[in-house]
C-alpha cells in the first residue's frame, strides 16, 4: 500500500479515475484529502522569483493547491488540457464565450441553450459588437450553410435545456473546424462521466458544477475544460477576469466528485425507471429523454453517450393551468425549484414557446421538467399518482 497517487492512470476505469483523480495523501501528512487552503498573498522566496512570478502559486485568485485538486481532477476527466474554475455554472458560461469571441464576430447558439446563456448572449455580447444567432438544434452537418467567414464559434447543448433534443456534436464540430471555428459545449446534463466532451469533438466544455458534482444542492459552481488550442486563451480570459470561487465550495466539489459516478448511474436508472411509467400515464402525451428508444433523439445519445442522468421532461395531454398548479401544489416528496442534480427530486413546469426564436416549439400540452432523486423511486411514483388524481379532478 501506498499513500502515493497512482502511477499512470490512464490503465484505470472512470470510477477508478475519479476516485483517485487531483489528490496526493503523500503530499498532505497521510491525510486522504487536500485540505481548504484560504488565501490571498502568496510570498516568494527571493527578489527574483518575485520579478519572475516564479513559482507553483503566485496570487489566490490564480489558484491554491485546492482549486488545482479539482481542476486537475477534471481536466483528468474531460480529457481536457486545462481547466478553470467560476463562482457558478453560468460565470464558466460566459469565460467560455469571453475566451473566444471578440466585436465584430458572429456567434451561433442553439435554439435549445439554457436560457440564462441566451440571456448573457443576447445582452452583454450584443452589448460588445458580438452578432448573435441562434440556430435549429437538429441541424446537425447542416451548420455549415449558417457559418459565416466571421463566425468564430458555435455554442451546443446536448440534450438541450427542458426540450431535451439531442445534438449531433461530432459532424457539428467537423464542419465547424473545418471553417476554423470553435465548439462550445454546455455538458452539465451528462458530466464527462456520460460523454467525454474533447474527444467528441468539443474545444471548450462547460459543467455546472452546481448539479451533479456537489449532488447535494449546496453549492454554487462551474468548470470550463478546453483542448490544448483553446487552453491559452481560457485561460487568459479567467485570468483577466479573475472569477474564482470560494475555497470551501472547492472543496465541498472535490467531495461530491468521489461519489460522483456512484450517484450518477443511480440518478440514470431511476430517471429512466420513472420516464418509463409516465410514458404509460394517460396524462401524458410524450417524455422527452434521449434513453427512451421511442425518442427521436435516440440514436445519437445510443451512439455518443455511456448513459444518461436524472433530468427529463415530459408533455401533459392538453390540461388548464389551474389542475397543472393542483397536481404540483399538493406534491410531498418532489420539490418546486429551479436547478438540480442534488439528492432530491424536483419538478417545474416549463414552456420553450416563450422564449424560442429559430425553431417552433408546438407542444400537445403543458411541459414539466422532473429530476429524479434518491428516494424509493415506488413512493416517488405514489406522489405522481396522487398528483395526476388531483389534475383530473382539476379539469
Ligand atoms: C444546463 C445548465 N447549464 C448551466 C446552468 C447554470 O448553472 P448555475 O446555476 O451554477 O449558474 C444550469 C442551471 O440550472 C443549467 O441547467
Amino acid at each position: 500500500m501506498s499513500n502515493s497517487p497512482p502511477r499512470d492512470p490512464a490503465r484505470f476505469g472512470p470510477s477508478t479515475r475519479l476516485v483517485h483523480a487531483g489528490r496526493d495523501p503523500s503530499a498532505q501528512h497521510g491525510f486522504v484529502n487536500t485540505p481548504i487552503y484560504r488565501g490571498s498573498t502568496v510570498l516568494f522566496p527571493t527578489y527574483d522569483d518575485l520579478k519572475h512570478r516564479r513559482g507553483r502559486f503566485d496570487y489566490g485568485t490564480s489558484g491554491t493547491p485546492t482549486t488545482e485538486s479539482l481542476t486537475t481532477a477534471w481536466s483528468e476527466l474531460a480529457g481536457a488540457a486545462g481547466t478553470v474554475l467560476t463562482p457558478s455554472g453560468l460565470a464558466a458560461l460566459t469565460v467560455a464565450l469571453m475566451a473566444v469571441v471578440s466585436a465584430g464576430d458572429h456567434l451561433l447558439v442553439s435554439d435549445s441553450a439554457y436560457r440564462p446563456t441566451r440571456i448573457f448572449c443576447d445582452g452583454v455580447l450584443k452589448r460588445f459588437g458580438v452578432e448573435v444567432e441562434y440556430y435549429d438544434p437538429l441541424v446537425g452537418a447542416g451548420i455549415g450553410a449558417l457559418l459565416r467567414d466571421t463566425t468564430k464559434a458555435v455554442l451546443v447543448e446536448a440534450p438541450g435545456s427542458q426540450s431535451f433534443e439531442m445534438q449531433d456534436v461530432p459532424a457539428i464540430s467537423e464542419v465547424v473546424h473545418a471553417r476554423g471555428a470553435a465548439v462550445i459545449m454546455d455538458n452539465t446534463w451528462a458530466t464527462p462521466l456520460l460523454f467525454p466532451p474533447h474527444a467528441r469533438g468539443v474545444d471548450i466544455a462547460v459543467e455546472a458544477g452546481t448539479k451533479y458534482l456537489s449532488g447535494g444542492s449546496d453549492l454554487l459552481l462551474g468548470l470550463t475544460s478546453a483542448n490544448a488550442q483553446y487552453w491559452p486563451a481560457l485561460h487568459r480570459t479567467f485570468e483577466h477576469f479573475a472569477m474564482c470561487p470560494g475555497p470551501e465550495d472547492v472543496f465541498l466539489a472535490l467531495r461530491g466528485l468521489r461519489t460522483m459516478a456512484l450517484r450518477l448511474r443511480e440518478h440514470g436508472a431511476q430517471g429512466l425507471a420513472m420516464a418509463r411509467w409516465l410514458q404509460a400515464r394517460p396524462e401524458v402525451a410524450r417524455v422527452l429523454h434521449p434513453a427512451l428508444p421511442e425518442d427521436p433523439g435516440h440514436a445519437l445519445w445510443k451512439r455518443d453517450f455511456s448513459g444518461a442522468s436524472g433530468l427529463f421532461g415530459v408533455i401533459l395531454n392538453p390540461a388548464p393551468e389551474r389542475a397543472v398548479a393542483a397536481l404540483l401544489d399538493g406534491l410531498e416528496l418532489f420539490g418546486m425549484g429551479f436547478s438540480w442534480g442534488g439528492f432530491e427530486s424536483l419538478v417545474i413546469p416549463f414552456d420553450c414557446r416563450t422564449y424560442r426564436t429559430a425553431t417552433t416549439w408546438a407542444p400537445e400540452g403543458p411541459g414539466l421538467r422532473f429530476h429524479i432523486g434518491l428516494e424509493d423511486i415506488s413512493d416517488l411514483q405514489a406522489d405522481l399518482d396522487a398528483g395526476f388524481a388531483r389534475l383530473r379532478a382539476a379539469m
